[in-house]
């Protein structure tokens, strides 16, 4: 089966590296993007060029973002997460490289240098002009008592959610640690992610480029199942469970 194919390459690999994307937390209660009901499908992402732009924009911006935070915040990690705490600690995976933005890899016991956050970081924010941290109940407090969009206390500059927005360049460091996980690994695991969003996606291909065995494990479809050695089409948390090696 599926399952012990999967147990054979994990048991097989020296290097696993795993990438996540929203179908992995979806367990957890926080929605992923593109399956059916996503809250995500009923708006068009605000793009960082009209973020910067229109403080109007910045305003619908932060009411979205604390309207999703009421959705996220208690959420805990979930089976998926779990499995690949167990692979960090066992040594058998240097690295997650996760598109995620929801802080619940490090929940789940990953050190925070094992993880590498292509989008960001949700959990806090940041201002774009001088890089002044802001906590996020500070800048909601301002946000709910004034009709113009919080600004940096130190410089007046924009703050924004310490994510990476379309329109906004990636974060470079983070590149270059996902690369070198990529081109580390032997076995590389995409985890509940619809591979349509550039560059995130390009990381399987190097890694199967690079020859590396590639495993895509996911509901849905994605445009790089005919490139992997595997493809599970079943739920993460279901799959990673059983497929763990004991202890
Ligand atoms: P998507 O919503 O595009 O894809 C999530 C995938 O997870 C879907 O293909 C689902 O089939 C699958 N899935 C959901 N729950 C699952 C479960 N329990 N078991 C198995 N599969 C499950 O999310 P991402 O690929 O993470 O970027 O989205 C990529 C990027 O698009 C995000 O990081 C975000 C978004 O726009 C930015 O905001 C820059
Ligand atoms: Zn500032």
């Amino acid at each position: 089966t599926d399952i012990l194919a999967l147990q054979r390459m994990l048991a097989a690999a020296d290097a696993i590296v795993a990438f996540t994307g929203a179908g992995i937390s979806t367990e957890c209660g926080v929605p992923d993007f593109r399956s059916p009901g996503s809250p995500w499908l009923k708006n068009q992402p605000i793009e960082f060029g009209e973020f910067l732009a229109s403080p109007t924009a910045r305003m619908e911006a932060w009411r979205r973002k604390f309207a999703m935070d009421d959705i996220y915040s208690g959420a805990q990690p979930g089976r998926g997460h779990q499995a690949l705490a167990r692979l960090v600690a066992q040594g058998r995976m240097p690295g997650v490289i996760t598109q995620n933005i929801d802080g619940l890899h490090q929940a789940s016991g990953v050190p925070s240098g094992q993880i590498v956050e292509l989008h960001g970081n949700g959990t806090y924010a940041t201002c774009l002009d001088c890089g002044l941290r802001h906590e996020l109940v500070e800048v909601r407090r301002r946000f709910e008592g004034s009709n113009q969009p919080p600004s940096c206390v130190s410089c007046d500059g924009v703050v924004k959610s310490a994510t990476i927005s379309f329109g906004q360049a990636m974060p470079e460091r983070a590149m270059l640690k996902a690369q070198a996980l990529t081109l580390a690994c032997d076995l590389f695991l995409v985890i509940g992610s619809s591979l349509v969003v550039q560059p995130a996606a390009s990381f399987p291909v190097l890694a199967r480029r690079n020859g590396a065995k590639l495993v895509i494990i996911n509901r849905d479809e994605t445009p790089l199942d005919t490139m992997a050695d595997l493809v599970v089409n079943d739920d993460i948390g279901d799959v990673l469970t059983r497929a763990s090696l004991p202890g």
